[in-house]
């Protein structure tokens, strides 16, 4: 069985571990540092095993050391945004939190696959991989699967279509710049633009990019979880499974796609290891400088994050 840690037992933590047991995916560590928090929801599920039919591990701990032997680790912890914050005003903090947990991930669980879930994501990505000195195939983020699936359900809601059946791609930075990509947008291989005209992809695009803030305006108190958590699980199952899926997620680049020296979703296959390629689209003029333009904000974080340090404060 392999073995998976959560890192943040907070909403998106506590989901991925329901969706990972629900599956029998993995043995489970649960780690937060709030006393109690992760033991309690960690028994919780552990008795809901006979009427779901999970025969996984499950253990909640306050203990960094028991992500020990971990194949992924899944990064969760942090503060989330409440309504009127953009992700990056969580940098700071959730900064921090990042750079000790990815010293406690390098010296217990030098082996394992790193996903990243805390926002701002591809910037906690770059802190992350850091601070573990892992190389960049082991340190992902996961965006590019939650904006994607939150635009194949407005899709096939849409057309009134079952959501399996639309495959999309977002692309870029996960934030309000993310780059949906039409072209790549089909309903059982029939391109978007077949079935929708212009005005209406544009407003699903919009919805999608905002998909996050909806949520957040409604909830008040924090942001979605039941979508990022599966969209997180989908990764974890594709990497302990080595199933080489192509999905969208923030890798590093290093060239690809122009870009140097930041994370950006980008279309890769997750398999055994991490990121086993990175797969290169092309992309038309105006796709590339949507792009560039998300890459801009992704490099406006890393900025940030460089000042972070100068100042001492990481
Ligand atoms: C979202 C947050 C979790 O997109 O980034 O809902």
């Amino acid at each position: 069985m392999s073995k998976v840690s959560v890192i943040g037992a907070g909403n998106v933590g506590a989901t991925a571990v329901y969706y990972i047991a629900e599956k029998n995916l993995a043995d489970i560590v649960m780690v937060d540092v709030v006393e109690g928090i992760p033991q309690s929801k960690g028994l919780d599920f552990l008795h809901a095993a006979p009427l779901r039919e999970y025969n996984v591990r499950i253990f909640g701990t306050n203990n960094i050391k028991e992500i020990a032997g971990s194949d992924v680790i899944v990064f969760t912890a942090g503060v989330a945004r409440k309504p009127g914050m953009d992700r990056m005003d969580l940098l700071k903090i959730n900064a921090k939190i990042a750079q000790e947990a990815s010293a406690a991930i390098a010296t217990y669980a030098p082996d394992a696959v790193v996903v990243v879930v805390t926002n701002p994501l591809d910037v906690i990505c770059m802190v992350v991989l850091k601070e573990t000195g892992f190389e960049p195939a082991r340190v992902v983020g996961q965006a590019g699967v939650l904006d994607s699936t939150r635009f194949r359900y407005f899709i096939a809601e849409e057309l009134g279509l079952w959501t399996g059946d639309v495959t999309a791609m977002v692309l870029g930075g996960h934030g309000d710049s993310m780059v949906p990509l039409r072209r790549y947008t089909s309903v059982s291989g029939f391109p978007i633009d077949e079935l929708l005209d212009e005005e209406g992809v544009e407003r699903l695009v919009e919805r999608t990019r905002r998909g996050g803030a909806e949520v957040i305006n409604y909830l008040k108190t924090g942001s979605a979880f039941y979508a990022p958590a599966a969209s997180t699980v989908k990764m974890v199952e594709s990497i302990i499974k080595d199933e080489r899926r192509l999905l969208p997620a923030s890798v590093y680049l290093n060239g690809e796609y122009g870009y140097k020296n930041i994370f950006l979703g980008v279309p890769v296959f997750l398999g055994a290891g991490g990121v086993r390629k990175i797969l290169e689209l092309p992309l038309s003029e105006d796709e590339k400088s949507a792009l560039d333009n998300s890459a801009r904000a992704v490099e406006e974080g890393v900025e940030t994050l460089e000042s972070l340090y100068e100042q001492k404060i990481l």
